[in-house]
């Protein structure tokens, strides 16, 4: 037996990177500029910089918003030469980018760039994990490449921002847009928010192949009410501050200099029309100076919450809020000037809405490299690169969360074993990339069949059947799923959610696998053979029956353009899989929301009683399988918690370490999880929360020492007065493999 001592590098919850210097250096260079700019603006040109249409003039596959979008290019280019457009979204292409920033430089009063941004979600041409999936590596470097790699592709197709990342936190399932971000827990999200920033925008934003980041949608959108997208939002500024807002702070800390309100009602006041977390939160108390952008039309939708009377005054109060840039509806375009004219608006609102977006375009390069990356050669190099694909793979295979392995049943054998690849997955492509994969490159996906024929010895032991499609059932497919059952050693069952299943406006009430499906996998699993299910989804699922029984279950997510070639990389062994859970699989639909981080209540279910407690009638509260859960291929024992002390001090540290141990004959990779319960606080908080992470790689017979150091900022809560604040007294800590059991131990801070 060997023996290392590692410490936590980096994943302490609080050490975030500072914002990047020189995009504030080449911003100031840019403000006499920018000041003469608005003295000569008209009030329609100010207008127009804060007016985003869809972008008619490049290639687009389809439409991701609701309405038709505008195809009229000649509409757009009149748009351009008048100066009242100053951004276009949702096309790529350096040719036609090239074309409209022309328009602009050349024919425009002014002269003024263009902006031009993309919902660039998880790759662009070439496509890594959905947010969600990519989240369950619990991998930020990781995630900082495959953004890199996002962002190339973007800026090489004439894009310069994102409309990404994603970090809202998401606790109910049944949220269709779940799939989107880094799941449920504040310190997964912090640190994927800031990594995700840091790779879109890279060192330098001036860089052509470098995107502006939009952390989205501010603020608190994730937490609609019973999970339904769009639905109210109504919680205490405490766990607004605490739990919604600090993805966007660590994101900002990052250097994002964007953002975009969200669709949602916060507490009675709409987030596209709400002053006090547009203005007073996020420019007064953070200081954020970029510009905040409205979500897909949501500051006209003030109107139907009933907060505004009409697109006037919609326009006035989003603008007087603090949202400088409107999507898509057109209303600051029509209603500005006149607002302004009037009185209603002041001119002051409006230049620093006009200054916002002037100054993000000046620390972008804009004034100075107006054509920046949109360089049809360049692009031809970098979209879709062997590099690329070479990472959207190993993204891939990081990605996967191995739930269950009974019996090793995983990895299964090269040659020599007949294996039935069962499911409406098995060789389906158009499923491989996920939601909000816009721009993927269709022709690239590897579909799990072919990613297997590639991977075995014998590619004739292989047998393909669909059984099913996704939400119907198929004439004659469970009968042609049993026959190949029967003829197989070995039962590899495809199913779950398609792309369309989890994403914007798909809220789900019951978090099932689709019946037609969940028939096929009883039927199949009724012959008897070994059944391994890859399941395919994006968010956790109410797991049942032949699925949930299977000896092993495979969490595949949506793994992007090399789908098929990064689950057999796991499923044949090649790669121990790696990944762990970013949110909590509950028994059932009706437990949502559900996530490990809930207060104990008064009436906390204790194992040996269960009366009067707070719990389900049909079940316990604990998980079937716990955020943080996720198996390799060898099995790891944790020893006790030492402690440097019992106590830490006021202005101390605390180190506290565990020695895990590959008990197995394969080597494997372990995260080591260190959550903190404050047991007696003057608010109540969580009955658990994750403070720090570490993986450890584990030869087979190997011991390693994970140890971690706490000091008191690592247990900081929002306070009766919104303050973080901390107060001295005993706390439990766990370092364990999830977020549920684990050695225990206990410390106490003092004064
Ligand atoms: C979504 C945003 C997206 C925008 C532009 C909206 O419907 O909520 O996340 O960035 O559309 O496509």
């Amino acid at each position: 037996m060997t023996r290392r001592t590692l410490m936590a590098a980096g994943s302490m919850g609080l050490a975030l990177v500072a914002a990047p210097r020189a995009l504030a250096r080449r911003a100031d260079s840019h403000r006499e500029r920018v000041e003469d700019l608005i003295a000569r603006m008209t009030l329609q040109e100010k207008a127009g910089q804060l007016t985003l249409f869809n972008d008619p003039f490049r290639w687009r596959p389809g439409n991701v918003n609701p309405g038709d979008f505008d195809t009229d290019q000649e509409k757009t280019a009149q748009q351009i030469r008048d100066g009242h457009v100053g951004a276009l979204f949702n096309g790529i292409g350096a040719e036609q980018a090239r074309y409209a920033q022309r328009l602009a430089l050349e024919e425009s009063r002014l002269g003024i760039p263009m902006l031009f941004a993309a919902d660039i979600i998880h790759g662009l041409r070439t496509t890594f994990p959905v947010p969600l999936g990519e989240a369950a590596s619990w991998d930020l470097d990781l995630a900082e490449r495959t953004a890199r790699a996002a962002a190339a592709e973007g800026g090489a197709s004439g894009i310069h921002q994102t409309y990404a990342p994603m970090v809202d936190v998401a606790r109910d399932q049944r949220w269709g847009r779940v799939v989107e971000g880094a799941g449920e827990d504040v310190l997964l999200n912090k640190l994927f928010a800031a990594a995700r920033t840091r790779g879109f925008q890279g060192d330098d934003l001036a860089d052509p192949l470098s995107l502006l980041a939009t952390p989205k949608h501010f603020a608190a959108y994730g937490a609609a009410e019973a999970g339904l997208d769009y639905n109210t939002t109504d919680m205490s500024e405490q766990t607004l501050r605490g739990v919604h807002l600090p993805p966007f702070q660590s994101a900002f800390e990052a250097g994002a200099l964007c953002t975009m309100s969200a669709f949602n009602d916060l507490n009675g006041v709409p987030t596209s029309g709400n002053h006090w977390l547009l203005t007073e939160v996020l420019r007064d108390e953070w200081g954020f100076t970029g510009f905040v952008v409205s979500d897909y039309t949501s500051e006209r939708e003030l109107i139907a919450h009933g907060f505004a009377e009409d697109d006037r005054d919609a326009a006035r109060i989003a603008l007087t809020a603090g949202v400088d840039m409107s999507m898509q509806s057109g209303i600051y375009l029509a209603h500005i000037p006149d607002l302004v004219e009037s009185g209603d608006v002041a001119m002051e609102v409006l230049d620093r809405a006009v200054r916002r977006v002037l100054m993000t375009k000046a620390a972008l390069g804009l004034f100075d490299n107006p054509y920046r990356g949109a360089d049809p050669e360049v692009e031809r190099r970098v979209v879709g690169s062997p590099a690329h694909r070479d990472l959207a793979r190993e993204a891939g295979r990081k990605s996967v969360v191995l739930l269950k392995n009974e019996n090793k049943l995983l990895p299964l054998p090269k040659a020599g074993k007949r294996i039935a690849l069962i499911g409406p997955f098995g060789a389906d492509r158009s499923n491989v990339f996920g939601p909000w994969s816009i721009f993927a490159d269709r022709e690239m996906g590897v579909t799990f069949e072919e990613g297997f024929r590639a991977a075995l010895t014998d590619a004739s032991l292989l047998t393909v059947v669909k059984g099913s499609d996704v939400e119907a059932p198929l004439d004659g497919g469970i009968e042609a799923a049993v026959a190949a059952a029967r003829d197989a050693d070995v039962v590899v069952l495809a199913v779950g959610e398609s792309h369309n299943m989890s994403a914007e406006a798909q809220s789900r009430v019951n978090i099932v696998l689709p019946a037609p499906q969940q028939a096929l996998a009883e039927a199949v699993a009724a012959v008897g053979k070994p059944v391994v299910v890859l399941l395919k989804t994006g968010r956790a699922l109410e797991l049942s029956g032949a699925v949930k029984d299977a000896g092993a279950i495979m969490v595949t997510w949506f793994l992007g353009s090399e789908e098929g070639a990064a689950a057999a990389d796991v499923i044949f062994g090649d790669h121990a899989p790696i990944g762990r859970l970013p949110i909590s699989f509950s028994h059932y639909s009706g437990q949502q929301p559900y996530y490990y981080s809930r207060k104990a209540t008064g009436r906390p279910e204790l194992p040996e009683e269960s009366e009067y407690k707070a719990r389900f009638r049909e079940t316990s509260n604990t998980a079937l399988y716990p955020f943080g859960h996720g198996l390799g291929y060898a099995p790891v024992s944790y020893g006790e918690i030492v402690l440097g002390s019992e106590t830490l001090p006021w202005d101390g540290e605390l180190t506290a370490s565990v020695s895990v141990t590959n008990t197995g004959d394969r080597p494997v990779d372990e995260v080591v999880q260190l959550y903190v319960r404050d047991r007696v606080a003057s608010l109540t908080q969580p009955e658990r929360l994750l403070k720090a992470f570490q993986r450890v790689t584990l030869a087979p017979g190997e011991t390693v020492e994970a140890a971690f150091t706490l000091t008191r900022q690592d247990l900081l809560f929002i306070g009766r007065d919104m303050a973080p604040t901390v107060e001295p007294g005993w706390f439990d800590l766990w370092l364990a493999p999830n977020a549920q059991g684990g050695p225990h131990t206990q410390f106490r801070l003092v004064r």
